[in-house]
């Protein structure tokens, strides 16, 4: 798909198909992920690939849609602080490489005809004991990945002028 109509097609899909997702169509995913630029290219986050067949109700702790666990795949993206790169200052970089992550995954799924969602509001307690996470690996994002149902969807963003600045 061409760059422009790729940003334009990805939305978020909250109804979902149960139809699976191709292995190969993963795999696809998984390797836009790998080549993600982060911060000193220190490569500290980990893509976590779960199936909901039959652990429905376990995932929904994370968080509980329906349409969540509807989808036959849900992608977690972990970041590793300790791993990360860090500004003079102080700051870390971590939820930033991870959410750069996480976007070339879902722009990934969208040119592949699947949807996605974004969810930060999910239950980081819950993900952490559901994903049995090591210390210091922390949970930023997930989505689900599948079919979307036939759905219609609309952007609504500001306009330019109120979004850039040319100084
Ligand atoms: C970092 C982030 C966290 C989000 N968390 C949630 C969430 O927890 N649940 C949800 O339904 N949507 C979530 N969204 C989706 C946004 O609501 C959505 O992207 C926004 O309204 C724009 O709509 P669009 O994605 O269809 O273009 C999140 C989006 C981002 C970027």
């Amino acid at each position: 798909m061409e760059y422009l109509d790729l940003i334009k097609q990805r939305h978020s899909v909250r109804a979902y198909k149960s139809d699976p997702v191709e292995q190969e169509k993963i795999d696809k995913i998984l390797e836009a992920a790998r080549l993600a630029p982060t911060a000193a290219n220190r490569q500290a986050f980990k893509v976590f690939v779960i199936h909901t067949a039959g652990r429905e109700q376990e995932l929904k702790k994370i968080y509980s849609r329906d349409w969540f666990v509807k989808a036959p795949v849900i992608i977690g993206i972990c970041s590793i602080p300790d791993k990360a790169w860090v500004r003079r200052d102080g700051k870390n970089y971590c939820d930033i490489d991870a959410a750069i992550v996480m976007d070339h995954i879902i722009l990934a799924a969208t040119d592949l005809g699947l949807g996605t969602c974004w969810i930060g509001a999910f239950d980081p307690d819950a993900a952490k004991k559901v994903l049995n996470l090591d210390k210091g690996i922390e949970p930023v994002a997930f989505t689900p990945l599948g079919y979307p149902e036939p759905h219609n969807f609309n952007k609504i963003r500001k306009n330019l002028d109120e979004l850039v600045e040319v100084k």
